[in-house]
């Protein structure tokens, strides 16, 4: 897993952007709901981006162990800003997989971060997972992949014209579809806990949502939003990006959809 220069996702990370992945908000509340942590059990957020589940993580089990892992420089960077800007000292943040023990987490979740590995960097991904999981750990995630109605050549079109864009793919091409996924889980020793797609998921409130902290993670956000909107270089280059993306549709319409996994971890 390598972090990849000059990409949307850094411009994301200079604008502090928040829920970069499908249904943002609604999502992540499913998902944390889905972690059901307990006290004293201690939890791995993969991929942090700008860190704003992180922060609502912490404020939702206090009681459990969290720590990030990011290895994006910039993205790494605005999740510490964050952390700061909220006053949280105790969430240790990581570079790299290769310095976290083996068998020492009891949760690790993503959003957005397993699919937009490319080729065979998602099985090395899933390995490193399974390495840091502790038998009977879980694996929560929100990733955003094919709909079996998407033809082969449509994702290696779509995939190739992302990566020119704005340097990344939009989803693994080795793993496409849903049963995809759940096949390549299974051959690491998963089993497979509950899929939802969360277009079909109802809604459900942010938990703890006036906290202090969480505004003050709302804060952060917020200066980020206005930099885009008010700083010439940071519009511009949010109307290429946007341009780019809608280049990305097809005739066809809708080529992908976010679904919200649970694995159980590990034969
Ligand atoms: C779409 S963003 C999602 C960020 C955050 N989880 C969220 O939902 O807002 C993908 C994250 O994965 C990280 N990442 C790791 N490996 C990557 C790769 N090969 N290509 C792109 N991003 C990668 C990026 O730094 C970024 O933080």
């Amino acid at each position: 897993m390598s972090p990849h220069p000059n990409n949307l996702l850094d411009y994301y990370a200079s604008v502090r952007a928040s829920g970069l992945h499908a249904r943002g908000q609604l999502a992540t509340n499913h998902l944390l709901k889905l972690l059901a942590a307990k006290a004293g059990e201690v939890l791995l957020e993969l991929e942090t981006g700008t860190g704003t589940t992180l922060v609502q993580t912490q404020v939702m089990y206090p009681q459990s162990v969290l720590h990030g892992l990011e290895v994006s420089p910039a993205m790494h960077q605005a999740t510490e800003k964050r952390l700061k800007a909220c006053g949280i000292r105790s969430i240790p943040l990581h570079r790299s997989f290769q310095a976290l023990p083996e068998h020492f987490f009891d949760v690790v979740y993503c959003e957005s971060v397993l699919a937009i590995q490319e080729g065979d960097d998602l099985d090395k991904l899933v390995q490193q997972i399974k390495r840091v999981l502790k038998p009977g750990g879980r694996l929560v995630m929100n990733e955003t992949i094919w709909l079996d109605a998407t033809s082969w050549s449509d994702i290696r079109s779509i995939n190739e014209q992302g990566k020119r864009s704005f340097g990344i793919i939009q989803a693994n091409d080795k793993h496409p579809y849903v049963r995809d996924w759940v096949a390549l889980m299974q051959q690491h020793g998963f089993s497979s806990q509950a899929v939802l797609k969360v277009d079909e998921l109802p809604y459900l409130a942010t938990a703890n949502r006036w906290r202090m902290v969480l505004l003050k993670s709302k804060s952060f956000t917020l200066v980020g939003k206005l930099k885009q909107r008010y700083v010439n270089s940071y519009r511009r280059q949010q109307s290429e990006f946007e341009n780019a993306i809608q280049q990305l549709n097809t005739p066809s319409g809708k080529t992908m959809e976010g679904v919200l996994f649970v694995f159980k971890c590990c034969d």
